[in-house]
């Protein structure tokens, strides 16, 4: 007897492939066209882990800034909205609006309804636009849209993991800010990439789920005390 029903599907703006929410007998995954899966509510300690490490290592998180890119099933948020204070301010910069509709709806009780915050706001929208347009603004910048800065399911997405991407990130951190970001899959060059604008990096493995099986790569990257002058890049 077949336990999973197909219960949203979105097109992805700017590329040929679609998403699908699908209901499982316990879970919800979000899968490509093609079938392959890309995130499911059972398995997202890599996901809490990239937004609460950054903001456990805020010196004011009672009052922060924070932005994170995309949505997804609202693990991160949560997780980061749990690690700091009522005068927070996290907004949450999603691409695909289905994909909100879906956390205001069957999604939401998963991940503890972060939308519902106070302290949440949301962008309908790339989270590159904000990248470009915003210049210290943000104490935390968590960003999990995509598998990571290779094998990405939408060619426009590199560009955040470029070194014009990472220019317009660090301008957009106050100073001593600090971005995470998610990758399936570590990557030196990436690596070395962040470390040549002058961060302090940390790449720290994380399990997917519990204290075994596949892990998951996430950067942490400081323009904090210590660190090198950001280098400049022209877009
Ligand atoms: C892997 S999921 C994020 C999972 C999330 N960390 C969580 O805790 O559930 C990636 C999300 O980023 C969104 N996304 C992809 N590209 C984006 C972009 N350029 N700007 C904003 N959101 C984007 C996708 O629609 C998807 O919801």
């Amino acid at each position: 007897m077949r336990h999973w029903t197909q219960i949203g599907e979105a097109s992805i703006p700017g590329s040929e492939k679609s998403i699908f929410l699908v209901r499982g007998k316990d879970d919800f995954f979000i899968k490509l066209s093609g079938g392959q899966e890309l995130m499911n509510t059972r398995k997202h300690g890599s996901e809490d882990a990239l937004g609460a490490l950054p903001c456990q290592k805020l010196s004011h998180p009672e009052t922060a800034c924070v932005l994170i890119g995309g949505l997804g099933m609202g693990f991160t948020l949560a997780a980061a909205l749990a690690e700091l204070g009522p005068g927070a301010r996290v907004t949450v910069a999603e691409l695909i609006p289905e994909v909100v509709e879906w956390n205001h709806g069957p999604l939401g009780d998963c991940s503890g309804r972060p939308l519902d915050d106070p302290r949440t706001r949301v962008y309908v929208g790339d989270v590159a636009q904000l990248l470009r347009e915003k210049r210290n603004d943000f104490d935390v910048i968590a960003l999990d849209i995509d598998n990571g800065p290779e094998g990405l399911t939408r060619n426009t997405n590199s560009w955040i993991y470029s070194e014009q991407g990472i220019s317009a990130t660090v301008q957009a951190l106050k100073p001593a800010g600090i971005v995470s970001y998610w990758s399936v899959s570590a990557d030196q060059r990436f690596s070395d990439r962040l470390k040549r604008h002058g961060l302090k990096v940390e790449e720290i493995s994380v399990y997917a789920h519990g204290a075994k099986g596949a892990r998951h790569t996430i950067w942490l990257a400081t323009n904090g005390p210590g660190c090198l002058r950001p280098v400049t890049v022209d877009p």
